[in-house]
C-alpha cells in the first residue's frame, strides 16, 4: 500500500469517525457531506487505478513516461499517432524517456513576444522582436546608459548590448530569483562595450533604489569613458512588459522623468492599457478587480489611453508616441503556448499545466474582445520641471 493511499484510507476513515461523533451531528445527511468530500479529496492523491482514472483527465497525474517522447515525435509531424499509443504499454528496456537528454534550455525569456502571422516563429524570436520594437529609433548608442526595469532573466540585457553595445545597461527586478539567473546569464556572456549591473529593486521606489546604491552612477572598470549625460542620469528608461505591474505606474512614471536626463532622455514601454473603460460599479467591477489582483496588476493602472496619455504628459514626458500591436501579441503567444503545451506538456508538473492552460484561453479571449491594447510607447523628457 502506497503512503498517498494510506493517507486516503486515513482521510475517509476520520472523516467516517467524525461523523458517528454526538457532538458534530446535526442531520445524518449533512454529516455525509464530509464522508464524500474526503472520499474525493483522497481520491485525487491516491495512487489506484481507478483514482488515475480520475486524476488523468484533471492532469493531476504523471504522463506514461514515454509519452512525451510520443508528442515530441508527433509534433514533427513523423508518426501516426494512434499506432503508437498502443505500444505505449510494451515491455520496453529504453523506451523514450531520455527525450530530457536531447533538450537545451538556451534562454529564460518570458515576455508576450511580437508574432509573425505565419506562426511558425520560435518564443525566443518573438521575445527578441518585441525588444527591437520597443529600442529601436530611440537614439541608443555608445554612449547611453540604459535603466532597465522589470528585466525579467536578464537575456533583453544581452540582447540590448549585443544591439547597440551601450556604455551601460543598469537593471532593476524586483524578482531575486531572476535576479541570480540573470546574473549567472551575465556572468557567462561576454559583452564588449557594454557594462551590465543588475540589482533586486522594486519599480515603485526608483528615487531610493539610487539612493541607496551609488555604483548605479560609479567609475566604472569596464567602460572608464564617461557616459553621455557623465552626470547622475540615464540617457534611456527602458521597461518591457511589466510597467503595468508597479504600484503605481503614474508614480514610476513621474520618477523615470526625475532620473533621465532632460530633454534628450528617452523613455520606451511595452505595456498594457485598457481598450475599453472598465466597469465602475456592481459584479462587473468586482469580477474586473478580483481578475487584475490575481494577476498581480493594481487595478488604477488599468487605464485607457486618454488617460494613460495624461499620465506620460504629467510626469513630464513630450513628443509621446503610442502604437496598438495587440493583434500581434495575444493570439500569437497563445497558439504557441498551445503548441508546446502539445508538444513538451508533459514535462510540465502535474497539475501546473492548468496555469497554461488558463493563460492560453486568457489570451484567446482578449483577442478576440479587444478588451485591451498591448501597447508600444516611445517619449521624450521634457525640461526639468521643478
Ligand atoms: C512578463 S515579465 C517580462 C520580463 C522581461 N522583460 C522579458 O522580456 O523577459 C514581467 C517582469 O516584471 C518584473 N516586475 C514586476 N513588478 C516589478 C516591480 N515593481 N519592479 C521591478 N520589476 C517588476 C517581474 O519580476 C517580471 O520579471
Ligand atoms: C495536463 O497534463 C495532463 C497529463 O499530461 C493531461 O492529461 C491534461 O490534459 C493536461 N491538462 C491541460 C489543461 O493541458
Ligand atoms: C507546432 O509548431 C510546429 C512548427 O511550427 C508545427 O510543425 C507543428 O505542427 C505544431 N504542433 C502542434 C501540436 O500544434
Ligand atoms: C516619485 O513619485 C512620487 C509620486 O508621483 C512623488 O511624490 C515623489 O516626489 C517622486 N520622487 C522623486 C525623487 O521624483
Amino acid at each position: 500500500m502506497s503512503s498517498r493511499f494510506a493517507v486516503f484510507v486515513a482521510l475517509v476513515a476520520g472523516l467516517t469517525l467524525s461523523t458517528l461523533h454526538p457532538f458534530t451531528q446535526s442531520s445524518r445527511l449533512g454529516s455525509l457531506s464530509p464522508v464524500c468530500l474526503g472520499f474525493l479529496l483522497g481520491l485525487l492523491v491516491a495512487e489506484t487505478p481507478i483514482a488515475s482514472r480520475l486524476q488523468e483527465p484533471l492532469g493531476l497525474t504523471s504522463r506514461h513516461p514515454d509519452r512525451v517522447g510520443l508528442d515530441i515525435l508527433h509534433s514533427q509531424g513523423s508518426l501516426e499517432g494512434e499506432t503508437a499509443k498502443s505500444e505505449l504499454d510494451q515491455r520496453v528496456t529504453y523506451g523514450l524517456q531520455h527525450a530530457f537528454l536531447n533538450l537545451e534550455v538556451t534562454g529564460w525569456w518570458f515576455n508576450m513576444g511580437l508574432w509573425d502571422k505565419d506562426r511558425s516563429m520560435r518564443f525566443q524570436d518573438a521575445c527578441k522582436a518585441l525588444v527591437e520594437k520597443v529600442t529601436s529609433q530611440i537614439g541608443i548608442q555608445h554612449d547611453s546608459h540604459i535603466l532597465d526595469v522589470g528585466f525579467g532573466c536578464g537575456d533583453q540585457d544581452i540582447y540590448m548590448a549585443q544591439l547597440y553595445q551601450p556604455a551601460r545597461i543598469t537593471g532593476i527586478t524586483i524578482e531575486p530569483i531572476q535576479h541570480h539567473a540573470a546574473q549567472e546569464l551575465v556572468k557567462r556572456t561576454r559583452t564588449p562595450g557594454t557594462e551590465i549591473q543588475l540589482y533586486v529593486a522594486d519599480a515603485s521606489n526608483l528615487p531610493e533604489f539610487l539612493e541607496s546604491t551609488p555604483s548605479v552612477f560609479g567609475t566604472s572598470k569596464v567602460t572608464a569613458a564617461a557616459t553621455a549625460t557623465g552626470s547622475r542620469q540615464f540617457t534611456h528608461v527602458i521597461s518591457i512588459d511589466s510597467a503595468y505591474h508597479y504600484n503605481t505606474r503614474a508614480q514610476f512614471l513621474h520618477n523615470a522623468s526625475r532620473v533621465l536626463a532632460p530633454n534628450t532622455g528617452r523613455i520606451a514601454m511595452a505595456d498594457m492599457i485598457l481598450a475599453k473603460p472598465a466597469p465602475t460599479s456592481g459584479f462587473g467591477r468586482k469580477i474586473f478587480e478580483t481578475i487584475f489582483s490575481a494577476v498581480e496588476v493594481p487595478v488604477v493602472n488599468m487605464k485607457t489611453m486618454e488617460a494613460y496619455k495624461q499620465d506620460l504628459m504629467d510626469a513630464g514626458f513630450v513628443d509621446i508616441e503610442i502604437e496598438c500591436v495587440e493583434d500581434q501579441v495575444f493570439s500569437g503567444l497563445a497558439a504557441y503556448i498551445e503548441n508546446q503545451t502539445g508538444r513538451l506538456g508533459g514535462l510540465v508538473k502535474p497539475g501546473v499545466n492548468w496555469s497554461y492552460w488558463g493563460l492560453c484561453k486568457g489570451l484567446r479571449w482578449l483577442d478576440r474582445s479587444k478588451w485591451l491594447h498591448f501597447v508600444i510607447v516611445k517619449a521624450r523628457n521634457g525640461p526639468r520641471l521643478s
